[in-house]
Order: structure tokens, then C-alpha cells, then sequence
């Protein structure tokens, strides 16, 4: 028992810690062309594992920080946020990062967090289909813990109106502009027939689809996710879900936003005009996507954390630590 308080003492130190661009130039220079390299072989190997990755960052920073909490795995103490209400059967592709990880620990093992890694390879997917590349800060630690009641508490639900979002973002002092942008990351990847089986045939309960979708969208959506469908069944979330572009806010001003929580920022009149912004100038969306994705990724957790040496399990795992001789 000592021992293991030292050792568990020794490694959380530190709480929160200064980020900065191009921390790893003197311990591990190589690791953003590293984190590169992995997320284009992603591309190659399968295109939207860069969309569910970059969705990391989101569930990640949102939930105590950006910590790679939503990265462990559950242990028999510990329900971690894999099976939360808006991961389970949906977050995907985290063994993308464990191939990056992998990469990163024969270079300079026990150096780069997994919470950079999220950011750095969010950053990666959108620059690889098409859309902004910038300087990320970095300097995060990983969390020790995860928690699935927090996952649940605050992750909001495809359901949401933009009002509500709005509430949601402001709690991160994120503004509308951050919410509208960083909702442009729908750009990219896919959604389940379960996320908008109540748009389409109940929406608040009226029996009735929600009369914002556009017609002829509505009668395909209908035709991909019919009632009995297997609600795992996917949808892009726009027209173009490979290519990180502003067609996604092209599509909510015709009408064909995939999720209620899309479709809103069009009808709600608090982000309407952005939306319309947006959907015209590609630019203005991209320089605001950065902002959002900086501000969002400076979130910070106040807990105790550590550099881990598998994303999944925390170091003082005993699964992970056998050498350290306790249990
Ligand atoms: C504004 C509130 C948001 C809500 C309500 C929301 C909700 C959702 C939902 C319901 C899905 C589909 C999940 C499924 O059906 O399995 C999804 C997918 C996705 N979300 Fe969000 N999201 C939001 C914001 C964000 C943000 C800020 C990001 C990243 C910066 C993001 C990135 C993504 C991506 C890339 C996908 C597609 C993932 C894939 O293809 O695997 N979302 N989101
Ligand atoms: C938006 O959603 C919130 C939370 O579900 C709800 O209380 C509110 O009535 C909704 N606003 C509108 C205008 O529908
Ligand atoms: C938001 O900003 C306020 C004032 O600067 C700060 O006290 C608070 O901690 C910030 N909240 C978050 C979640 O970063
Ligand atoms: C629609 O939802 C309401 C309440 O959410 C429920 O009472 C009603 O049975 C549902 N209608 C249909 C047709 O599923
Ligand atoms: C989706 O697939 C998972 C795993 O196969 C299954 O457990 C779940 O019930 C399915 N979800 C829906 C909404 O059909």
C-alpha cells in the first residue's frame, strides 16, 4: 500500500497545465508528422474514420476537459464514457488513435498524451478532406479516471433545439458563432436511423414529422430508415460526407440538415443568419471552425493526470503495471 500511494503521488503532480504550440519540438519533434502519417493511412483504409475521429475531440473536452477520458476503457471499478447515452453504438474508430499511439511510443514512448492526440488528429482529419489546417497548443494530460454519469449529465442529444445548444455552449463560454461553426463539423461523417427515427415519424410527440425537412429529403430519409428499420443503419450527415466544405450549411438552408439539432440553427432565429453566413462564404465558416476548435480544446480538466502508455487503461491500472508489484 505504500508503495502504491508513492507511486500513484509520484505521477499526479500536476492538475492543470500550460499548453502551447510545438511542446513536443524537444521531446518528441516528430510527433505531429507522426500523428499525421496514421490518419492518412486511416483515409486510405477507411475514409470515415477520420469524421469519427475528429467527433473525439467534442465528447472529449466537453466531458471535465480535454483529458482522453472518453478513451478508457470500463474497468470492474470504473464505468468509463464508452457506453455513455450518445457513445454507445456510435463513437467509433478508436483504434485509429491506439494505431497512433502505437507509432508515437516506439518513437518517444511515454511522452505524447492521448489528450494531444485527440486534438492533433481532429485537427489532421478535417485538414486531410478538404478544409483548414492550423497550430494546435499542446501540453495536456491524461485523465486517471472517466466517468459515464457525466458523459450522460452533459452530452446533448440529437433531439436539442438551438436554444438549448446555445445554454449548452455558453457553460463552456463558447458563443453562438463557436456553435454554429463547430456544428459545421457535421460536414463530415454519418449519423443512425436511431438518431432521427422521432423527427421523422413523431416529432414532440405530434404523431407527425417535423414540417422543417424538405420533402423530397424527408421521402428519402423515409425510404433508408423506414419504421421496423435496423436503427443502426447510417445516413451522411450531408451531401458531401467525405469533403470537410460549408456544403452542411448549404444543406440546412435547403432544408436537408440531418438531425434535429441541425436543422434548428436554420429555423431558430438566433443562428439563422450565421447559418446563412456560412452556407455563402466558406471562408468565414472556416476561420470560425478554427477559432471554435482552439477555444474548445482549451478546455481543461482540474484533475490529477499523467502521460498514459495505452490510451484505454490508466497506468496505475494494475493490468498495465504488473511490474510496479501491487495489485
Ligand atoms: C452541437 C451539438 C452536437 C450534437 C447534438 C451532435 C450530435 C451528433 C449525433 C447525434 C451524431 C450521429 C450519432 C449517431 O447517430 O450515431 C453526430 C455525429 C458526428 N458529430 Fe456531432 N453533435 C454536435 C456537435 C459536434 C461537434 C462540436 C463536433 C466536432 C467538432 C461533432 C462531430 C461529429 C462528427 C464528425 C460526426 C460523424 C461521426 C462519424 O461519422 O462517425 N459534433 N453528432
Ligand atoms: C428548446 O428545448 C428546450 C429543452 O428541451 C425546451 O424547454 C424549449 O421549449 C425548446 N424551445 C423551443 C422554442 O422549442
Ligand atoms: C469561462 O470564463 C470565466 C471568466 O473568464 C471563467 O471564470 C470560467 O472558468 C470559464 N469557464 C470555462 C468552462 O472555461
Ligand atoms: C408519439 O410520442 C408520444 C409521446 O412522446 C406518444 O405518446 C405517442 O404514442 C407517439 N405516437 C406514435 C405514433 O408513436
Ligand atoms: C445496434 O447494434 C448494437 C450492437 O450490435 C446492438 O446492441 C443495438 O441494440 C443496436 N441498436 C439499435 C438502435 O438497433
Amino acid at each position: 500500500m505504500p508503495i502504491f500511494l508513492f507511486f500513484f503521488l509520484n505521477i499526479a503532480l500536476v492538475t492543470s497545465s500550460h499548453l502551447e504550440p510545438g511542446f513536443y519540438l524537444n521531446t518528441c519533434p516528430e510527433a505531429e508528422s507522426i500523428v499525421r502519417d496514421v490518419m492518412k493511412k486511416a483515409l486510405n483504409q477507411e475514409p470515415r474514420s477520420l469524421a469519427s475521429v475528429m467527433r473525439f475531440q467534442f465528447h472529449d473536452c466537453f466531458v471535465n476537459g480535454c483529458d482522453a477520458s472518453m478513451l478508457l476503457d470500463d474497468t470492474p471499478n470504473m464505468l468509463g464514457e464508452k457506453l455513455a447515452l450518445s457513445n454507445i453504438n456510435s463513437l467509433r474508430s478508436y483504434e485509429v488513435i491506439d494505431d497512433v499511439k502505437e507509432a508515437l511510443e516506439k518513437v518517444c514512448p511515454g511522452v505524447v498524451s492521448c489528450a494531444d492526440i485527440i486534438i492533433m488528429a481532429s485537427r489532421d482529419a478535417v485538414a486531410l478532406t478538404g478544409g483548414p489546417d492550423w497550430e494546435v497548443r499542446l501540453g495536456r494530460l491524461d485523465s486517471l479516471i472517466a466517468s459515464q454519469e457525466d458523459s450522460n449529465d452533459i452530452m446533448p442529444s440529437p433531439r436539442s433545439n438551438a436554444t438549448s445548444l446555445i445554454n449548452l455552449f455558453h457553460k463552456y463560454n463558447l458563443s453562438v458563432k463557436d456553435l454554429v461553426a463547430l456544428s459545421g463539423s457535421h460536414s463530415l461523417g454519418q449519423g443512425r436511423c436511431f438518431s432521427i427515427m422521432f423527427r421523422l415519424y413523431n416529432q414532440s410527440g405530434t404523431g407527425l414529422p417535423d414540417p422543417e425537412i424538405n420533402q423530397i429529403y424527408r421521402e428519402q430519409l423515409n425510404k433508408v430508415c423506414p419504421h421496423e428499420v435496423d436503427q443502426n443503419v447510417t445516413v451522411d450527415l450531408d451531401a458531401t460526407p467525405l469533403i470537410f466544405d460549408n456544403q452542411y450549411f448549404k444543406d440546412l438552408v435547403a432544408g436537408r440538415g440531418f438531425l434535429n439539432s441541425d436543422q434548428t440553427l436554420y429555423t431558430f432565429p438566433e443562428t439563422r443568419e450565421l447559418v446563412r453566413l456560412y452556407s455563402r462564404d466558406q471562408d468565414e465558416f472556416f476561420n470560425a471552425f478554427v477559432e471554435g476548435m482552439l477555444k474548445m480544446g482549451d478546455l481543461q480538466s482540474d484533475q490529477p493526470g499523467e502521460v498514459r502508455r495505452n490510451c484505454r487503461v490508466s497506468n496505475a491500472c494494475p493490468a498495465n503495471n504488473l511490474l510496479f508489484g501491487f495489485e
